[in-house]
């Protein structure tokens, strides 16, 4: 059987970077509240030329230029900040990273779910015909409004990935646990730039899924919870992963292993959450920070509110040390400029998703950006 999974895979962030011991102090909150309670420290937050699609074409740049695009044949683009309620996102990436007309490009949306959604999809296409490789880019900017408990927990990223045949990365095992559930846990209505969220259900949802998709992945003879050596979780904050992998190693009668974890965290504690990227930007924090990986399988859930869950599993490949990204991650973190909170406060209130024409200021050093809207539509550019 042809190996399948990840080949590539690239991270990109936002421009501004939001202390959250600033944060907390003006919050009048107790900063470990953030750093403890919530495990995060920082947040990326998007400059008003920034969005999803400029993100996820940065995560998606480099990997164009390490393997060209003539194996290319499909662009899965998964957000749930989408920009259009028709057009997707992916194509303005089309356009920008030069991709030929021969590819087919749509989004997908079912909250922070929908990057593994399209992985999955992306594995049956490339099944189909091992000469193809699929294009997946994750891309969100988690919005709560001001001053309420989902705060702390915003962020931006981009993850960008090559699906391909003979992966250098990760080989995806074809036993997945899925958990779909009708819950009003966290939505985003048409008519609001901010989420709405029932932070306590939210988490009691997130881990039921869990139990529901490890259940169902065990029903189908799916790897055993000791053959896993790693695990990467979807992360709202990094916490909730910790919290996770408590409740999942109870439910297996496992003890709690402390490397289990070790790695992934490192990247969304200092960028916040990403939704869709935030999974595979926990999974390249654990390959750039471990070397000892190598055959070594590794057990991922994905989670989106409302709700679907996802286990599945992959086998870290021989090679994969020489494929990860890590200087250029820790270079896009390093390269965020710190916004104080009046700068932060001032630019989140002054967010629309309004499609009056107008100009945007030129403020992000990405290599591309959002520069406005004319004719009601959205223009990009290279930087
Ligand atoms: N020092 C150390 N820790 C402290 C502290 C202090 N001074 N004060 C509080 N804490 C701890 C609390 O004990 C708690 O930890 P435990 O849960 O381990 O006990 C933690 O800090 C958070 O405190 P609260 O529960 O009181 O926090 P809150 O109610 O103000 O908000 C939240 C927490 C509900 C997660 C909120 O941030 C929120 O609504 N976030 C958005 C929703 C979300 O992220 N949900 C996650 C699951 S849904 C999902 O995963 C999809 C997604 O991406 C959104």
């Amino acid at each position: 059987m042809t190996s399948i999974g990840i080949h590539d895979l690239s991270v990109a962030t936002a421009h501004y970077v939001v202390d959250l011991t600033e944060l907390a102090e003006a919050a009048g909150v107790p900063p470990q509240k953030y750093l403890t309670g919530l495990g995060q420290e920082a947040m990326s937050f998007p400059a008003p030329d920034e969005d999803i699609v400029t993100m996820g074409a940065a995560a998606a740049l480099p990997i164009l230029e390490r393997h060209g695009t003539e194996r290319i044949r499909t662009v899965l683009f998964a957000t749930e900040s989408g920009i259009d309620q028709s057009k997707a996102a992916g194509v303005f990436v089309h356009k920008l990273l030069g991709l030929p007309s021969g590819v087919r490009v749509v989004e997908l949306k079912q909250a922070c779910y929908s990057g593994t959604a399209a992985l999955q999809l992306a594995a049956g296409i490339v099944a189909r015909d091992p000469r193809e490789q699929v294009l997946l880019i994750a891309s969100d900017i988690a919005r709560y409004q001001l001053d309420t408990p989902g705060e702390p927990t915003q962020g931006a990223a981009a993850a960008a990935m090559l699906v391909s045949a003979d992966p250098a990365l990760l080989e995806l095992e074809p036993t997945t646990g899925i958990h779909t559930a009708d819950v009003n846990d966290f939505w985003r209505p048409n008519d609001s730039t901010t989420a709405m969220v029932d932070g306590g259900l939210s988490l009691r949802a997130y881990l039921a899924s869990l139990m529901g998709a490890w259940d169902d992945f065990h029903a189908r003879g799916g790897a055993g919870f000791h053959t896993i050596e790693r695990f990467v979780y979807h992360q709202p904050f990094t916490k909730m992963a910790q919290k996770a992998h408590a409740r999942l190693s109870q439910h297996t009668s496992h003890a709690v292993s402390i490397n289990a974890l070790k790695g992934s965290l490192d990247y969304n504690r200092v960028l916040g959450n990403s939704y869709t990227a935030s999974l595979y930007v926990g999974l390249a924090a654990m390959l750039d920070n471990s070397d000892d990986l190598a055959g070594r399988r590794v057990g991922l859930f994905s989670y989106g509110s409302g709700s679907v869950g996802e286990f599945f599993t992959g086998i870290v490949q021989p090679d994969y040390a020489r494929h990860r990204r890590r200087e250029a991650t820790l270079a896009a973190l390093e390269a965020r400029h710190p916004l104080d909170i009046e700068g932060y406060r001032a630019l989140h209130s002054a967010h629309t998703e309004s499609s009056q024409d107008r100009e945007t200021p030129h403020v992000t050093s990405a290599p591309f950006r959002f520069s406005g809207i004319q004719g009601q539509a959205r223009q990009y550019e290279a930087n």
